[in-house]
């Protein structure tokens, strides 16, 4: 009887993993690079490349999706990741934020960098090549706060504060 009974449980959880994996999530491949930060802050081949291999695949419109993206629930909780990454910030879209915006979120960048947030330590576990070495790390700090310098240059300071948050 209690055999039974396991081998029903047990079956049952198969048939479920085995129909989930028919649901796929919506994945992240459009590549549109019409508002991408680089069509208006210079961003060197250096810069650029570490966005590529540490960043991107949550913070842009293009995502390299590993094998085991495509086994359920892994997907899933991938998917997460790249929607709230890109939700938070996307450098393929920097150039729709407001100003203010856009200055906020460089100085995300560097506080993160410093707190060594970035990119997630559980995606670092498995893309060991996207770890930053403090060198990198630095390029991409000193990167960021050009930008700010550059929206400093070009727009007024009122307009670099969250409208929420003026007086
Ligand atoms: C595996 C996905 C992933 C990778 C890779 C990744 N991030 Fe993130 N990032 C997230 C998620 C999810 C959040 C939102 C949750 C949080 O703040 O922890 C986030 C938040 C952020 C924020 C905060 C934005 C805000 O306004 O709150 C910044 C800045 C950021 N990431 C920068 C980076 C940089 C720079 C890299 C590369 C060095 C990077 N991230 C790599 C997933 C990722």
């Amino acid at each position: 009887m209690k055999s039974n009974k396991l081998q029903y449980i047990g079956g049952g959880i198969l048939v479920v993993l085995i129909l989930i994996q028919f649901i796929v999530p919506a994945h992240n491949l459009s590549n549109d690079n019409t508002n991408n930060i680089s069509n208006k802050y210079p961003v060197s081949a250096e810069v650029q490349q570490i966005l590529k291999t540490s960043c991107n695949d949550c913070h842009s419109n293009l995502t390299v999706y590993p094998w085991y993206s495509k086994i359920q629930p892994v997907a899933w909780w991938l998917q997460h990741h790249v929607d709230e990454g890109k939700e938070k910030l996307n450098y393929s879209e920097f150039l729709t934020y407001a100003p203010h915006r856009q200055f906020h979120k460089m100085e995300e960048t560097i506080e993160m960098l410093g707190e060594h947030e970035m990119p997630l330590g559980s995606y670092t576990w498995i893309h060991g090549d996207a770890k930053l070495s403090t060198a990198q790390e630095n390029l991409l700090k000193d990167w960021a706060g050009s930008v700010m310098d550059s929206l400093k240059a070009n727009y007024p300071p009122d307009s670099l504060i969250n409208p929420k948050k003026r007086r």
